[in-house]
C-alpha cells in the first residue's frame, strides 16, 4: 500500500489538478484546513501581485463524500484565477476571435535560471512559454493541498508537520527590510527554510535500497521543488567538519538520545526523534533588471523576459516545503501500515507501538 499524486495544470491555464492514489476510506478531510495552507503558500512579503489574485481554494471532485475519504482516488482542482487575461493566450485549443490579454505574443528571449532555454530545446518549442508554463512554482499550489491531505493522514498516528523560514537573502531578521532592497534594486533573494516533523515513531522508511531510504526520498522531494538547490538532513554540512565521536546521537537506557544531529534518520529509516530537514532556495531568476540572453528567433543579444514575478518567496517555500516533507512521511506510514479503512491504519500503528515499547508493556 503506497500513496501516488500525478498532477497537471499550467501557470496561466485553466486550472490545477491532482489525483492522489491510495489513502484509506473514513478520513476525515478538513476543507478549511486545505485552504489555509493554499493561503499561507500566497502569503509572504515579497510575493507578486498575482497572490492578491489567486484566491486559492480546493474543489474536490471525487473521493470524498460529505467530508471522509471513500477509499477511492481523490481528484482536486484549483482554478487559476488569473486565466480570465489569458483565456485566448493559454486556450487549450485553437482560440477564437482576435489575439487578446496576456500571452498573445511568442517569448523568445529566456532567462537564466528557469526552464526556458533548456525546455524549449528539449521539447523543441519556439515559444519559451510553453515551457515555462508547467515549469513555474505556480503547480506547487496542488502539492500543498495534497500535503495538507497528508497531514490529515498523518494527524491520525500523532504526526505533525511544520515549515519555517530561517534566512532570506542572508539575512536571520529584518526580512521585510532585505526583500524591500532588493525590490527598489529590481533583483530577487533566497532563502533557507527547515521543515520539522514530532512524533514520527521508529522505522518510517528503509535500508534496503537507495529508494526505500526516507532521508533520500525526503531530499527528492525537497529538491523537486522549484528553485531549491541544496537540502540538508539534521546537521548535514556541519557533520562534515566534526569528529565521530562528537556527530552522533548516543542511545540512552530508554532508546531515546539526547541530541538529534541525525535529524530523526538514520540508514534511511526515522529513528523516533524529530525529522528535521532543511532547503536552500536560489535567488529567483526573473529578473526586473533582466540579464542577458539571445533572442532564439534572431540569434541576436538581447535582455530576458521580464515578468511579473515574486522578489523573494521564502515564507512560501517554508508553506510547500511543509507540505512535501508532509507527503513522503505519510507515504512511508502508508507503507509500513497500510489498511485499507483508517481504524486498520491506526490499528496497526497501535500495535506496532506496542511491539517496540520500553519497557515491554506485556
Ligand atoms: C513558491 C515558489 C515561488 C516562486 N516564484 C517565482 C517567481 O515569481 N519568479 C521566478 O522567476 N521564479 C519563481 N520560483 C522559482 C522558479 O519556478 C524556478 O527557479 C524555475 O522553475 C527553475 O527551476 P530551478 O530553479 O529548480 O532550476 C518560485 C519557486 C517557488 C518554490
Amino acid at each position: 500500500m503506497t500513496l501516488t499524486l500525478t498532477t497537471a495544470g499550467e501557470s496561466h491555464g485553466p486550472a490545477l489538478v491532482a489525483i492522489v492514489t491510495g489513502l484509506p476510506a473514513g478520513l476525515r478531510l478538513d476543507r478549511e484546513a486545505i485552504d489555509a495552507d493554499l493561503r499561507r503558500r500566497r502569503q509572504g512579503y515579497g510575493r507578486s501581485p498575482r497572490q492578491n489574485l489567486e484566491e486559492d481554494e480546493v474543489e474536490v471532485l471525487a473521493g470524498v463524500r460529505h467530508g471522509v475519504t471513500l477509499g477511492t482516488p481523490l481528484a482536486l482542482v484549483i482554478r487559476n484565477r488569473d486565466h480570465g487575461s489569458w483565456e485566448w493566450g493559454m486556450s487549450p485549443w485553437p482560440p477564437a476571435g482576435q489575439p487578446s490579454g496576456k500571452g498573445t505574443g511568442p517569448v523568445t528571449l529566456p532567462r537564466p535560471g528557469h526552464a526556458d532555454l533548456a525546455g524549449a530545446l528539449k521539447f523543441g518549442h519556439d515559444d519559451v512559454r510553453n515551457a515555462l508554463e508547467r515549469a513555474s512554482a505556480r503547480q506547487t499550489a496542488v502539492h500543498v493541498a495534497a500535503g495538507a491531505v497528508a497531514k490529515s493522514l498523518l494527524g491520525a498516528i500523532g504526526i505533525d508537520v511544520s515549515g519555517r523560514v530561517l534566512e532570506i537573502g542572508g539575512a536571520e531578521a529584518r526580512w521585510e527590510a532585505v526583500t524591500d532592497e532588493a525590490r527598489a534594486n529590481r533583483d530577487t533573494l533566497g532563502g533557507v527554510v527547515e521543515v520539522v516533523a514530532t512524533g514520527a515513531p521508529p522505522g518510517l522508511g528503509s535500508y534496503s535500497e537507495k529508494s526505500d531510504r526516507l532521508d533520500a526520498r525526503l531530499a527528492a522531494a525537497l529538491m523537486g521543488i522549484q528553485a531549491v538547490k541544496g537540502v540538508e538532513i539534521g546537521d548535514g554540512f556541519a557533520l562534515a567538519r566534526l569528529r565521530g565521536s562528537a556527530a552522533h546521537d548516543e542511545i540512552e537506557p530508554n532508546r531515546r538520545r539526547r541530541t538529534n544531529r541525525a535529524g530523526g534518520l538514520e540508514a534511511g529509516v526515522t529513528n523516533g526523534e524529530e525529522v528535521v530537514v532543511r532547503a536552500a532556495m536560489k535567488p529567483l531568476p526573473t529578473l526586473m533588471r533582466p540579464l542577458r540572453s539571445v533572442d532564439l528567433e534572431s540569434g541576436e543579444p538581447g535582455e530576458a523576459l521580464v515578468e511579473r514575478s515574486d522578489v523573494q518567496a521564502v515564507e512560501a517555500l517554508a508553506v510547500v516545503a511543509e507540505a512535501a516533507v508532509a507527503w513522503e512521511l505519510a507515504r512511508a506510514a502508508r507503507e509500513k501500515f497500510g489498511g485499507d479503512a483508517l481504524v486498520d491504519f491506526v490499528g496497526a500503528y497501535a500495535a506496532y507501538l506496542e511491539r517496540i515499547a520500553w519497557p515491554p508493556t506485556r
